[in-house]
């Protein structure tokens, strides 16, 4: 694996190694000395062209964890055109030694573009481009759900038979593309539900179960219930009657919440509208993954960065002889 683009292309062995390898960076959570030398020397840049806290965060500790020197360049506000100014940045970095690019832009396909159109030579890991895609968000939501599901035993494993619904705005929801492709491959068995005015076209060809009625999906029991945002940024049209109607019908309110058994994850990649998409009785439940879903980030961030930037050694143990 050269880039980290989409979970599209992504192959379960692919996808099962980098979550062992992400199992293998928490275990160094614990440990006196959490820093890894496995990066030295290496340079990685966060290149955000578009918010973010968690994400922007979450890159830089990894990388960070592993020694590299980091630099962040937020570009949010150029008023270069896209093409041209992604062009001219990805220039600079190249002149500045730039190992791996984490790039977050509101274009669809700039991380595509910045890894294919030939204008530098590092590895390209997408943190979110456009309605797109988000890999390193679905890798560590299937980290999250396989960790909680098989504890001691996840390593190695798929998710074979997991039911994980999917609810909201998966029309502007990079989240729900990568999410739908990894559990795909992982084996799980994905449903998504949402109003019809935020469901894709296209949706029929995707491998999952649609659902307009969120109680209709609960009932089905799922192990993980993954919240979306309401990504009213991205939204020009009304797409649903009120806010309130919206909580009443899609929200994880209070009495939805009750009803789900003891055992069933409360996901969302955050940032929480509380009130709207989940209340913060579910939010803050003991059977909310939410910050473990941000701790477990920073793993898959630090076994993304080693398995593209370490090179040849990769195959190693990454954290042989550290201990
Ligand atoms: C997501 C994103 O930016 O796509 N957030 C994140 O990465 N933590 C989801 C969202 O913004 O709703």
């Amino acid at each position: 694996m050269r880039h980290l683009l989409s979970t599209r292309d992504l192959e379960r062995a692919s996808a099962i190694r980098l979550l062992d390898v992400a199992e293998d960076m928490a275990q160094t959570a614990d440990r006196a000395v959490r820093t890894l030398p496995a990066l030295r020397d290496k340079t990685v840049v966060n290149l955000f062209f578009e918010d973010s806290t968690r994400t922007r965060l979450s890159f830089e500790a990894a990388a960070k964890r592993l020694s590299a020197n980091v630099i962040t360049f937020s570009a949010k506000g150029s008023s270069v055109s896209k093409g041209e100014s992604l062009k001219d940045t990805a220039q600079t970095l190249l002149a500045m030694g730039a190992d791996a690019i984490v790039v977050r832009h509101h274009d669809s396909g700039a991380a595509h573009r910045l890894a294919n159109a030939g204008w530098i030579d590092a590895a390209i890991i997408n943190a979110g481009d456009g309605t797109h895609e988000h890999p390193t968000q679905a890798l560590l939501d299937a980290f999250t759900i396989r960790q909680r599901r098989f504890g001691a035993d996840a390593r190695g494993r798929g998710l074979d038979g997991v039911r994980v619904a999917i609810v909201g705005d998966i029309l502007h929801s990079r989240v729900a593309r990568s999410n739908v492709w990894l559990l795909h491959a992982l084996g799980a068995d994905v449903h998504l539900v949402a109003p019809r005015t935020l469901l894709p076209h296209g949706i029929d060809t995707w491998p999952v179960a649609v659902h307009e009625h969120l109680d209709e999906a609960l009932a089905l029991a799922p192990d993980a219930v993954m919240m979306l945002r309401i990504q009213s940024e991205r939204m020009r049209d009304a797409f649903f009657p009120s806010a309130r109607e919206y909580g009443r019908e899609w929200g994880l309110t209070a009495e939805r919440f009750a009803a789900l058994g003891p055992d069933t994850m409360v996901m969302h990649p955050g940032p929480m509208n509380r009130g709207l998409e989940i209340s913060s009785v579910a939010a803050d439940s003991s059977g909310s993954t939410v910050l473990a879903q941000v701790t477990n980030g920073v793993f898959i961030r630090m076994a993304v960065l080693y398995l593209l930037v370490a090179g040849s050694g990769s195959d190693a143990d990454p954290i042989g002889g550290q201990g």
